[in-house]
């Protein structure tokens, strides 16, 4: 994987499946920006990256809020000059039988995992599309109109 030099946001990176993620992408060479709503998780996280001699950045954001995912984005954009590659790996489960889930259990899950992967792509790609650097990558590709490379484009995965 060549990611060397490129600047990476991780949601969701302070623990788990996201802090690897983060480290993987440092220790391949990346910038890689910590995103949490546990700022203290995703600081230390970040502490590793600049242990590798790269760029890093922790910062306390909540997926499911457009204007922070807005801010967030900005901010890198700032103190990286770039926004190469986002992953929406933030995430919540509320796993149960339909028949005894909550509605709120349901929108919680919905407004992290889906729309809290809307807001971060939607403000990342305002930079992304600059045209900075040529190469921008997002995870979790899920249709035909992310492969053919239509940035703008909202396909039923993000
Ligand atoms: N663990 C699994 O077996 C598994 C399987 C399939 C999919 N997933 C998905 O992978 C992702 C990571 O899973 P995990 O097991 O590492 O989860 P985890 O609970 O260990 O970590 C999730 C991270 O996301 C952060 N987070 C939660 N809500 C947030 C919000 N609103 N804004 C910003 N950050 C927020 C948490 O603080 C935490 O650091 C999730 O999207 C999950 O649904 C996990």
């Amino acid at each position: 994987m060549n990611v060397s030099g490129r600047v990476a946001i991780v949601t969701g990176g302070g623990q788990g499946i996201g802090k690897s993620i983060v480290e993987k992408l440092g220790s391949y060479g990346a910038d890689v920006v910590v995103v949490d709503v546990n700022l203290e998780k995703a600081q230390a996280v970040s502490d590793t990256i600049k242990q590798m001699g790269r760029k890093s950045m922790a910062l306390k954001v909540d997926v499911t809020n457009l204007k922070e995912c807005e801010a967030m984005a900005e901010a890198v954009f700032k103190e990286m000059e770039a926004i190469h590659i986002v992953v929406n790996n933030a995430g919540i489960t509320r796993d149960g039988l339909i028949l005894r889930m909550s509605e709120e259990d349901w929108d919680a899950v919905m407004n992290v995992n889906l729309k809290g992967a809307f807001n971060c792509t939607k403000a990342a790609l305002k930079y992304m599309t600059k045209g900075v650097r040529p190469t921008t990558r997002r995870a979790r590709p899920a249709s035909s109109a992310l492969r053919s490379r239509l940035p703008g484009s909202s396909p039923q995965g993000t």
